[in-house]
């Protein structure tokens, strides 16, 4: 690999070598010394969970690891993006791992800066999410391996969300067996790549063995989507009694950030069918992959 961009432009097999991967990076503390290396954490929107685990999982293959303060670099001078990465090239920076509001971004400069550089998609607008997709099939795979007999329901505002976007993808590539998204009307998606769409929680989550929460996106929506969130909580939000349409032993997921009591009930992030924070664990795992992947 080149560039990590999207889980469209993954083999079947790059994707099992990477799951392969990070889970002998989860189970062996002996790791390759990748110190010729550097990575530039470029982080044009917030993140707890995307920056520092690329940071952790930079570190524990020994490469350099720089966090650019985006607001003291020359960008605010009105350098260009591709300008500051070809900088970042010169000084011996291998890696550019970026998020950033505009859609398709990382690909456009991928595409701009060829071999210079490595770019890293670590989330698009809503476009793409393909390291957080990964993770999610890797907690999955741990605990239900057979994908091919289970149904996946992803939950919520999966039109703004590149992180279903890029689990959509994924989950048709590993052909899992059903996969159904469960939104509001003005929330389902325009586009959709893989598996059925409802807006009736009972028929979605009936005998769910993986739910994937997502959160209720507020900086997202559209001046012209109505949203009434107590009505929203009503019909589409995970609580004890809608988690009773799943399996008995339905694993319950979330990317994080979390709005608590408004997408999932708190009980339930910190209840023993909740797998939320192997998520975050594995994400340092998967990104050490990713990593790897790209020397
Ligand atoms: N899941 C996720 O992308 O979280 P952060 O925004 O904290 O990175």
């Amino acid at each position: 690999m080149q560039h990590f961009l999207e889980i469209s432009e993954l083999s079947l097999d790059e994707i099992e070598n990477l799951l392969e991967r990070a889970l002998h990076f989860k189970y062996q503390s002996h790791y390759p010394h990748l110190s010729g290396y550097a990575v530039a954490n470029l982080f044009y929107e917030n993140s707890t969970r995307t920056r520092i685990s690329f940071e952790m999982a930079a570190n524990h293959l020994s490469m350099k690891v720089v966090n650019i303060d985006l607001h003291k670099s020359s960008e605010s001078k009105g350098e260009t993006i591709e300008d500051t990465l070809l900088n970042l090239s010169a000084m011996g920076i291998s890696h550019a791992v970026i998020r950033h509001s505009q859609n398709g971004l990382p690909k456009q400069l991928a595409h701009t800066l060829g071999n210079k550089i490595h770019i890293i998609n670590a989330g698009d607008g809503q476009n793409a999410h393909p390291s957080q997709a990964l993770l999610d099939l890797m907690t999955i795979t741990e605990q239900k391996p057979d994908l091919k007999n289970l149904k996946i329901v992803i939950l919520g505002n999966i039109r703004h969300s590149r992180v279903a976007n890029s689990l959509q993808s994924l989950f048709k590539t590993m052909q899992v067996g059903e996969l159904v998204c469960i939104a509001p009307k003005v929330w389902q998606p325009q586009i959709k790549p893989y598996g059925r769409v409802t807006e009736d929680i009972e028929d979605g989550l009936k005998n769910a063995d993986v739910i994937i929460c997502l959160r209720v996106q507020k900086e997202r929506l559209q001046e012209t989507e109505q949203f009434d969130l107590q009505e929203y909580r009503k019909h589409f939000a995970l609580t004890p009694h809608t988690l009773k349409l799943a399996h008995p032993k339905a694993m319950i997921m979330h990317p994080g950030p979390i709005n608590h009591n408004v997408e999932i009930d708190s009980v339930l992030v910190d209840c023993p069918q909740s797998f939320i924070l192997h998520q975050v664990q594995n994400g340092v795992f998967m990104r050490m992959g990713i990593l790897e992947g790209l020397t």
